[in-house]
Order: C-alpha cells, then structure tokens, then sequence
C-alpha cells in the first residue's frame, strides 16, 4: 500500500509541514496586501513600452497601400510595434457634399480633402468603440517616430499618471482621467503658466533643431525637456490617443461637421474643455515628408486638387525628412540615416 506509506511519510513530521505551509500562504498574503507601490509603477511603466505603446491597440489611418503604408510598417517593424491597419471605405460624393454642407452657410465647412480625412477619422473611432477598447492610439500613415519611441513613451506614462493624479494602484499606463493623449502634431504653442510636468528626455529637439511655426513659443521650454500639461492649440491628428470615454465622446463631437478640419474641430473641443485633452510638447510624432522638390503634396491637398500624384513611385527611393524627430525611424530602417528637417 505505497499510498499510505507515503502518507504515513507526510505524516511523521507534521508540524514543520504545518509551519512551512503557513509561512508560505501568510507570506503570499502579506505581499498581495501590501504588494509595494513602486512594483504596481514598475508594471505600468512595462506596459508603456509594450508592442502596443500601453495602448490595447494602435490603429492607422490610411486611404490605400502606398509609400506611406510601406514606410510606417517597416518603421513598426524596426522599433517593435504591432499596428493594425483598417481597410476603409470610402463614402459616396454625395454623402461628402451632405456633410461638407452641414451647418450654417456662413459657418466654418471642411474642404473636400479636409471632409475626406475627417469621415476616415472618424470611422477609426467608431471601430474602436466596436472593439470596446479601453484606450488605442491612432495613427496617420505618413507618420513617423524615433528609434526611442518605447523609452518615451515611458517617460510619457510617468508624466500622465503624475499630471492626472493616477492612483498608486493602478496599473494602466496612462490612467484614465482624459479623452485625448495628443502624442503626435505640429506644434502646441505650450504655455508655461499653467500647471504642467516637465521632464528630462534626450531626444527632445532643441530650440536649433526645431522647425514649424510653434518654435515661436521654444523659450517658454527647459532645453533637453518635453512638457505635459492640458492642451491649448494642438494641430494636426498626427498621433493621438483616446480613452473609452474619450472615444465616445469624440464619436458625438466631430460627429456633426460644422468646422473646417478634423483636427481643428478636436482642437476646439480641447479649448472649450468640451474635451479633456493632454499634450506633449514638442511633438514625438511627425509626419515623414518625401523630397520636396518632387512635387509632393499632402494626401488633404492633393484631394484639393494641388499637385500631382505622378512620382510617387519615386518617393521610396529618395530620401525625405521628418520635423522635430531627432532620430527619424523611417529613415534608419529605409536609408540607414537621419533626416531631420533643417
Ligand atoms: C500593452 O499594454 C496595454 C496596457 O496594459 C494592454 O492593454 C495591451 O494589450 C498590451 N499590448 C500587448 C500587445 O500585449
Ligand atoms: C515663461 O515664459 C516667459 C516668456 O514667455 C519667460 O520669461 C519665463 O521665464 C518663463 N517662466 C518659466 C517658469 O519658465
């Protein structure tokens, strides 16, 4: 009868048995209650710099397969993100003109390129609230980050949590407490009188290397810092984040035309507290642009009817330049250089 033997085995030293069980179920105990504060932070901070940046997901707004697309997956590839990339459909000209002309004739109205964009958003953010995502960050397809992206990130989750007064035991990258987390624009004119987190981060362009028509405002920066704080004039939906609430409540915001660009609509919205929005400044995120000598016009102004598509092919070959991104990641994985905008 082996079985009993070998509970008569168990049996022979019952109380160190006992104590060892107790100490190790006590020890367990004590630890998920008073499991310390700087591992829940050490968490968070993991999850910033996961493949997903401390989003659930990361979605790319893009019309069809191009240089763009190519570029932006080369450059997730390179750096370690998972992106998702819709296919989108594309309304009807008589759904654009309806929408177009929504809203007092003498009002602001999104021009045709402008009206495009828009409704794309805005299909974006209605699938991530399909997908009931807690939080996702969207992308456009030109865009483009530093080879640093994940450390940022970091720094940015320390900085939201410490800005929105995230409680220690959360473990959410970012919290919760706002609708827009605007990563990636073309400048803020930050202000320094407001309450605000500056921190340290080495990738941050200086004044010199600064270009766009924010760099008027560089002053009101510590050099070799980036800031955090409520945004005042974010423009461009370079990259941006939102919460499930924010989600929501970008969905019934720019639902409604009445404006003259995606972005700016938001931009309103961020002003009139409508939105809860934050913003780092400068920028992590920019648009990668081809050559300019090339004749290259943004996918709005070329819908406007500025410019022409016809050399495009000859975008992936020659290098273009990213603004205010110190260490462009399209260009190290496509050129093997940097290729910042002078
Ligand atoms: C990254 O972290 C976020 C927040 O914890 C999480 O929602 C997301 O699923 C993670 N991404 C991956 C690919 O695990
Ligand atoms: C804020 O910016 C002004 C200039 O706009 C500058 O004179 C001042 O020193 C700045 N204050 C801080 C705390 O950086």
């Amino acid at each position: 009868m082996p079985a009993l033997k070998a509970r008569r085995g168990f049996r022979a030293q019952p109380f160190r048995y006992f104590v060892i069980g107790f100490g190790l179920v006590f020890l367990t105990c004590y630890y998920l209650v008073h499991e310390p504060a700087s591992s829940v932070r050490t968490r968070s901070k993991d999850a910033a710099r996961n493949s997903t940046l401390g989003f659930q997901k990361i979605l790319v707004l893009s019309k069809s397969p191009s240089w763009r697309t190519r570029g932006l997956k080369a450059a997730a590839a390179y750096t370690g993100l998972d992106v998702e990339i819709p296919v989108q459909s594309l309304p009807t000209p008589e759904f654009i003109q309806v929408f177009r002309d929504l809203g007092p004739a003498e009002g602001k109205h999104p021009g045709l390129g402008q009206a495009y964009n828009w409704l794309a958003h805005l299909d974006l953010v209605k699938y991530a609230i399909a997908l009931d995502l807690e939080t996702v960050l969207i992308l456009e397809d030109d865009a483009d980050w530093d080879v640093s992206i994940k450390h940022q990130m970091q720094l940015i989750s320390s900085a939201v949590r410490e800005f929105t007064f995230v409680d220690e035991e959360d473990e959410t990258p970012y919290g919760k407490s706002w609708d827009i987390l605007w990563i990636g624009h073309s400048g803020e004119p930050t202000d320094n009188n407001t309450r605000r987190i500056e921190f340290k981060d080495p990738s941050a362009p200086l004044e010199a290397e600064y270009t766009g028509w924010a760099k008027k405002y560089f002053h009101r920066f510590t050099p070799g810092t980036r800031v955090m704080q409520r945004s005042v004039n974010p423009v461009g939906t370079i990259g941006y984040a939102l919460t499930k609430r924010g989600a929501k409540k970008v969905a019934i915001w720019a639902g409604k035309g009445e404006d003259e660009a995606y972005d700016i609509h938001l931009m309103h919205g961020c002003r009139s507290k409508d939105l809860s929005c934050l913003v780092v400044t400068p920028e992590l995120m920019h648009h990668y642009v081809p050559p300019r000598d090339f004749g290259y016009v943004s996918e709005v102004a070329g819908v406007n009817g500025a410019g022409s598509r016809a050399e495009e092919d000859d975008f992936e070959k020659l290098m273009g330049s990213t603004p205010n991104v110190l260490h462009s990641t399209r260009c190290r994985v496509l050129f093997g250089s940097t290729c910042l905008r002078k």
